[in-house]
């Protein structure tokens, strides 16, 4: 509604570090299209998808796979992760330029990749090119250990979903030594604690790392200076497959992150400035990703609603952040000059997204208009947002 109170606001488009998409082996929970539509609708242009699909990505020839079906499918850019495993330590490097980064999990969760032998860790830290990124699933004692392990091989480590307070610590203390790690927290670990289990239900609050204690959700904000990065870790299971015997772990993320990120913005426990660095800019930098030109993502700070029980475009059709009550929502997703998103629909078709490893983004957009071009221009210089009459919208 034009003449009500609208503060829109211009930020650049989200990166989003840590998805599940689910294909191949799993398009019943997500595949490529549905996921990045989730991602679109969330003010999220450039998606890094995890390797735990099945096969699994942990060769060239899996990998090439999952090229072909994410280049078909994706409506947004995007980044494929391999998965470092028992036995590919050797190997696996050759695909690091192709790559997201090198994903280790080292704890029990939704994955066939665990590794608990550390000298298996240690061929992989001092194997994959010191300069890709390498990103740990590590909890706890196994993160302090990993931690450590990449310390001593010299080389830059980033640990996944930190959802505890002795984590956090630990990090911290370890920033304050100069140790190069890097972390990312996801929305459900700042949001939800044990005292949302009840409502959400027993099974269906199954995530790895678990949702911890109201102690551990406060540290995780007392310390958010020390958190480079926001992350979904999207990971779409089904209402019945949650509701099961045996729940999977796992929730998805990516179209509602933004607005709690905006709503936190209102209750004046974040910044927007906190927004941009967390979820763009030190994504691009961790990650070494490319600038998206003509790429921006338009929010309404004042629009109120609340989270429905189902959301629309991610598979999984639910969500843990059900009835609440948020003050901010996106409202269009500029993608390289083309509208992707706007007012709940996204118009990005499969196959407009693009892999930011082997596809150059400059190079395929030709087409970009001049005055797209300026704007791309005033995006580096995000400390004014630009605002947005409600009249120009
Ligand atoms: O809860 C989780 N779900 N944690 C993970 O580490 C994996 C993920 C998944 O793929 O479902
Ligand atoms: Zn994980
Ligand atoms: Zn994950």
């Amino acid at each position: 509604d034009c003449l009500t109170s609208r503060r829109m606001v211009k930020l650049p488009g989200f990166i989003d570090v840590h998805v599940h998409l689910r294909e191949p082996g799993a398009t019943h929970k997500e595949d490529f299209s549905s996921g990045t539509a989730a991602a679109l609708a969330g003010g999220v242009t450039l998606v890094c998808a995890m390797p735990n699909t099945n096969p699994s990505i942990v060769d060239k020839t899996s990998l090439s796979l999952v090229q072909d079906l994410a280049k078909a499918g994706a409506r947004c850019d995007y980044a494929l992760y391999v998965g470092a495993s028992e036995d590919n330590w050797s190997t696996i490097s050759e695909l690091a330029p192709q790559a997201a980064g090198l994903k280790m999990y080292l704890n029990d969760t939704f994955s066939t990749l665990k590794m608990t032998d550390m000298t298996i860790w240690e061929k992989h830290l001092a194997t994959w090119p010191k300069r890709a990124p390498l990103v740990c699933h590590a909890e706890k004692q196994t993160m302090g250990a990993i931690i450590l392990l990449a310390h001593l091989l010299d080389r830059s480590i980033h640990i996944c979903h930190v959802a505890r307070k002795e984590e956090i610590l630990i990090i911290r203390a370890a920033k304050e030594k100069g140790i190069k790690v890097t972390c990312e927290v996801c929305p459900h670990h700042l949001f939800l604690s044990t005292d949302d289990i009840n409502k959400i239900g027993k099974g269906v609050s199954e995530v790895r790392p678990v949702l911890c204690s109201k102690e551990d959700q406060e540290a995780l904000w007392d310390n958010l200076e020390y958190i480079d990065v926001f992350a979904t870790d999207h990971a779409p299971h089904t209402t019945e497959e949650k509701h099961s015997e045996n729940p999977p772990p796992g929730f998805p993320g990516l179209e509602t992150i933004l607005p709690l990120l905006l709503d936190a913005v209102q209750k004046g426990k974040l910044t927007l400035d906190d927004i941009t660095n967390k979820f763009h800019r030190n994504p691009k930098k961790i990650f070494n990703l490319p600038e998206q030109p003509s790429t921006y993502v338009e929010v309404d700070l004042d629009e109120e609603w609340e989270i429905p029980k189902e959301t629309e475009h991610s598979k999984a059709r639910w969500t843990p952040f059900a009835g609440m009550k948020i003050k901010g929502r996106v409202h269009r997703v500029v993608l390289r000059g083309e509208v992707a998103f706007v007012d709940g629909e996204v118009l990005a078709a499969p196959g407009y997204g693009l892999n930011v490893r082997t596809q150059s983004l400059k190079k395929l957009n030709l087409h970009l208009s001049m005055e797209a071009m300026d704007q791309y221009q005033s995006m580096d210089n995000l400390d004014s947002l630009p605002r947005f009459s409600s009249t120009q919208m």
